[in-house]
């Protein structure tokens, strides 16, 4: 099994506002939903807080295994697994012969996988100090970034876009 990480980061590394995203983009979701879904058989990984932030009409993320991670032994949701750590959220998603599983988020989770991951796949919002949660830039040179595509900003984006790769360099 693949493990990869995917987000939308502004410039100053800000990914959420008000436990939400603090943009419109279409194109990124648009995407987000062609990568993590893929060839079918993936899952997502996300803290109960993005779980939560989700509107109630797209969670569960279709046609992925979709696991929480929460320290609350009590979490139950309907269409998703509730695991207790990363470790028992990555081992469920292996044990279901996912391809990938992809971490989804929110700030708190991707930086406990940080270390974990040799890949992530950025939208950089070309755009500054969009909210309160933010994580670490990708500044490490350890990284190499190839520009996948950019996208200007238009009625259904509301910032200029660029979609970038990184690999960690062995
Ligand atoms: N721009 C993007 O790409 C993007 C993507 C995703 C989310 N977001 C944004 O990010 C924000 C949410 O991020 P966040 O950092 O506040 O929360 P989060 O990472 O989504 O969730 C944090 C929660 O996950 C659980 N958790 C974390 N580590 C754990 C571990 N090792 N073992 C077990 N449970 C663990 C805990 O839940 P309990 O409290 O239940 O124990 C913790 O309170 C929202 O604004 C959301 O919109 C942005």
């Amino acid at each position: 099994m693949l493990l990869k990480m995917i987000l939308a980061m502004d410039l100053d590394g800000c990914i959420g506002k008000d436990d939400g995203l603090p943009w419109r983009l279409r194109a990124d979701m648009l995407r987000f939903k062609r990568l993590t879904v893929g060839e079918g058989h993936n899952a997502v990984l996300m803290g109960r807080t993005t779980w939560e932030s989700l509107p109630e009409a797209y969670r569960p993320l279709s046609e992925r295994l979709n696991i929480i991670v929460t320290r609350n032994e009590e979490y139950s949701v309907d269409g998703a697994y509730a695991c207790l750590s990363i470790e028992k959220g990555l081992g469920l998603a292996e044990e279901n012969s996912s391809d990938i599983c992809w971490i989804i988020g929110g700030a708190n989770v991707y930086e406990q996988c940080r270390e974990l991951v040799d890949e992530v796949h950025v939208t950089m919002v070309e755009t500054n100090q969009s909210g309160e949660v933010r994580v670490g830039l990708f500044t490490e040179d350890n990284w190499e970034k190839e520009t996948v595509e950019i996208i200007p900003a238009d009625d259904q984006n509301e910032h200029d876009t660029t979609y970038m790769i990184l690999r960690r360099r062995s």
